[in-house]
């Protein structure tokens, strides 16, 4: 008997030494020390042995459960600890990065503009998506006959309050705030209620605002042609041509020579070789009584653009709905 528990000790260890990870422990653990295992087997025997030797036997065995309990406690440590892990590392693989996500082109295109305004003193401010009737159409001088108004356009909350159909409303509730001068660039969100290839019911639009004493045409002409130039290139020609805006009096859009043919004619530009880009005007005088301002003192103008139609000129996107299906192939181009 003496001899099989010598024999049972050292196996078990020599066995312990070979094995590299937890589970196989636990196994042989259950192997040698469980209710069934060889030592409780040994333990019985002990009973059947004769009386003389039991006492030294006895203690032997004790000792020896002792003995291998600290061994597999030992082993146990060793497999689960983080160097037991660390001979799988391969120091010499290439790391795997972690996905960084990044901004939309939306918010890019929109900073692009915002900075390229405030390098020249404008100061960027925000407006509610959720607007008054007051501010988006009566205040910039939309009477309520105008067709702009039309249910077809304009999203209504109440009967006097709308989801914001550009961000014109900004601009007066700019002016109501503060006295002249102000110059004011204006990014956000805007709603109307369209939605085919070229128009999504909500898209983003940039609002620009400069009143002062003595601001004239030519400022606003030099102020977008600065624009243009830093968007799109300083070889890109623009051109304003007349239009209307309530708003605005005398009003101008300007159009930048198409992005893909330069100018010469193609399906982009219907052949025209001009692609317009954004709505201007200088204040109409009805706008400053609104906010109280006096338009024999000051005089200022505005202008507007869709951030998702510079964007698609900038980077040649030929489909609106790319922005919004949020597909990362595309996304992660930019
Ligand atoms: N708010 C006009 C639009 O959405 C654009 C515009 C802004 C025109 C400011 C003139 C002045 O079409």
């Amino acid at each position: 008997m003496k001899q099989e528990i010598d024999t049972l000790l050292q196996e078990t260890i020599e066995r312990l030494a070979t094995i590299d990870n937890a589970k196989d422990v636990d196994r042989l653990r259950i192997d040698v020390l469980g209710r069934k295992g060889t030592l409780s087997h040994l333990f019985k025997k002990l009973g059947e042995s004769p009386d003389e030797e039991r006492p030294v036997l006895g203690k032997i065995l004790n000792e020896t459960r002792v003995r291998l309990e600290s061994a597999f406690e030992e082993a146990k440590s060793r497999t689960t600890s983080i160097s037991a892990h660390l001979t799988a590392l391969d120091i010499s693989l290439p790391g795997r990065l972690p996905h960084l996500g990044h901004l939309h082109p939306i918010t890019l295109v929109s900073m692009e503009i915002a900075e390229i305004f405030q390098r020249l003193g404008f100061e960027v401010v925000e407006g509610p998506d959720v607007e008054l009737d007051y501010y988006n159409f009566e205040a910039l001088n939309i009477p309520k006959d105008h067709p702009a108004r039309d249910m077809q356009d304009t999203f209504y909350v109440t009967d006097n309050i709308v989801l914001r159909t550009h961000t014109s409303p900004i601009q007066v509730r700019v002016m109501e705030k503060q006295p002249p001068p102000v110059r004011i660039i204006a990014p956000g969100k805007a709603y109307r209620c369209d939605s085919d290839v070229t128009h999504t019911p909500m898209f983003h639009q940039v609002e620009g605002l400069m009143v002062d004493k003595d601001v004239s045409f030519g400022d606003l002409k030099g102020v977008l042609t600065v624009f243009v130039h830093q968007m799109f290139g300083a070889d890109v020609d623009l051109r304003f041509r007349p239009s209307f805006f309530p708003f605005t009096e005398p009003s101008a859009e300007v159009d930048i020579q198409c992005v893909m043919c330069r100018g010469e004619g193609c399906r982009v530009c219907s052949e025209t070789g001009w692609l317009e880009i954004l709505g201007s005007g200088m204040v109409d005088p009805e706008v400053f009584k609104m906010v109280g301002y006096d338009p024999e003192e000051v005089s200022g103008y505005a202008f507007g653009m869709g951030i998702e139609r510079i964007a698609m000129l900038k980077y040649g996107i030929n489909d609106l709905r790319l922005f919004f299906d949020n597909d990362l192939r595309f996304l992660e181009q930019f």
